[in-house]
């Protein structure tokens, strides 16, 4: 608004300046750069800002207002001036402590971020160790459900309904009357249905018990069925397999024991358990107090579960073993504890890649799973 002053008095030019300083004001608050800021100073004080133009039409007014219409416009002119000049040193002041706190935030003596290596189970890589030794006997690898018909887990294997034997293996029963298998033993028949003699086999995988839960026990463990169905296999051919197989997975002399042992699937049955690796035999928790672990269970596989898998006895022979891959896999990495294995905590099982080292870098060299004659049905 132009306003001519030479008709104004001294009341009125002052509410000309207050609605300057009013926008001064305004602007200020809407500038946030010194940019903006410079283009405020500009219109306000500028030459053709108000502040100006009043100032150019003094001569014109009377000698005896000129001297206090003067003051007016120079003091709000450097009122104006103060507050411009306040907010340009503010905004510079704050561009200057984001440039040093930016440079405050890299600091080049910082050690390098962490990124924490991803590793391979100690059970899978204790699987794929045993995997590689049996394809190299011409085994293949097999793979069963882990929700399994009663027939498959228990009666095929020699274990009617009303077999004491049932009672040695806690099931989880499902609603459908299927149960999640309690051994790998059930592929034993799958196998020998689907193949027929020969056959050599190997099974890993995850089985289910209703356990009391402690350092050996757990309610998911891995095992390992090995099956071997020949013409003349006898159990020389058995306890030969199994000290090959313990030898090379523990690539060091381990302590066997051998004794008998009783499963409804096999005749004779054998336990082969190997001096506990935590305690070095002197007992502890993970061995129960007694200085041996059961781990390979084994026997010649019995004739009603040879007829059970459409083979004839009196032609075929042969022996299995359900090795516990978990304990296993504790044995050779120190693991006292089975727990510390699925409980998703990854600390103790960095400490094992390191004891375990390029054994479980997948594809490198003689690592990884085995890829050759493998067969993994359903
Ligand atoms: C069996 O499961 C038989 N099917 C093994 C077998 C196969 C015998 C073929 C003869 C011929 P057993 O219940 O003992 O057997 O289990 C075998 C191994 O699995 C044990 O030696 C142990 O190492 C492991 N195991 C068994 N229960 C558990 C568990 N709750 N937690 C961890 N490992 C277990």
């Amino acid at each position: 608004m132009d306003l001519d002053i030479r008709d104004m008095d001294l009341f009125s030019l002052n509410a000309r300046l207050e609605q300057i300083e009013t926008e001064l004001a305004l602007g200020l608050t809407r500038a946030v750069t010194l940019d903006e800021v410079k283009k405020l100073d500009a219109s306000l004080l500028g030459k053709d800002g108000p502040l100006n133009a009043l100032m150019k039409v003094i001569k014109e007014v009377s000698p005896a207002n000129r001297g206090a219409v003067g003051q007016a416009i120079n003091a709000a002119k450097q009122r104006i001036r103060a507050s411009l000049d306040e907010r340009s040193a503010s905004l510079q002041t704050a561009a200057a402590d984001a440039e040093t706190s930016a440079a405050l935030l890299y600091d080049p003596t910082l050690p390098g971020r962490f990124r924490p290596m991803g590793c391979v189970h100690p059970v899978t890589s204790v699987q794929w160790e045993i995997e590689r030794i049996f394809t190299r006997l011409g085994f293949t690898i097999e793979a069963g459900p882990e929700m399994e018909t009663e027939e498959y887990n228990f009666e095929a294997l020699n274990i009617p309904a009303d077999h004491p034997a049932r009672d040695m293996q806690d099931t989880f029963w499902l609603k459908n009357g299927m149960c999640l298998r309690t051994h790998t033993s059930p592929v034993q028949v799958r196998a020998m249905r689907k193949f027929g003699p020969p056959l050599r086999t190997l099974v890993p995988g995850r089985c289910f018990r209703y356990e009391t839960l402690d350092a050996s026990h757990e309610n998911t463990f891995h095992q390992v069925e090995g099956l071997m169905i020949d013409r003349d296999i006898s159990i020389a051919n058995l306890i030969a397999m199994a000290k090959l197989l313990l030898s090379e997975v523990m690539h060091r002399e381990v302590e066997l024991r051998i004794r008998p042992g009783f499963f409804p699937f096999v005749e004779p049955g054998i336990e082969i358990d190997m001096n506990c690796q935590i305690c070095g035999g002197k007992k502890c928790p993970t061995c129960k107090h007694s200085g041996w672990v059961e781990i390979l269970p084994c026997g010649m596989v019995h004739p009603n579960v040879l007829r059970a898998g459409n083979i004839d006895p009196d032609q075929w022979t042969g022996f299995a073993f359900g090795l516990g891959l978990t304990r296993l896999a504790m044995m050779k990495y120190g693991i006292r504890d089975i727990r510390v294995l699925n409980a998703g905590d990854l600390r103790p099982l960095v400490g094992v890649r390191r004891l375990s080292g390029a054994v479980i870098q997948e594809g490198a060299g003689t690592s990884g799973p085995p890829r050759l004659g493998i067969s993994r049905p359903e």
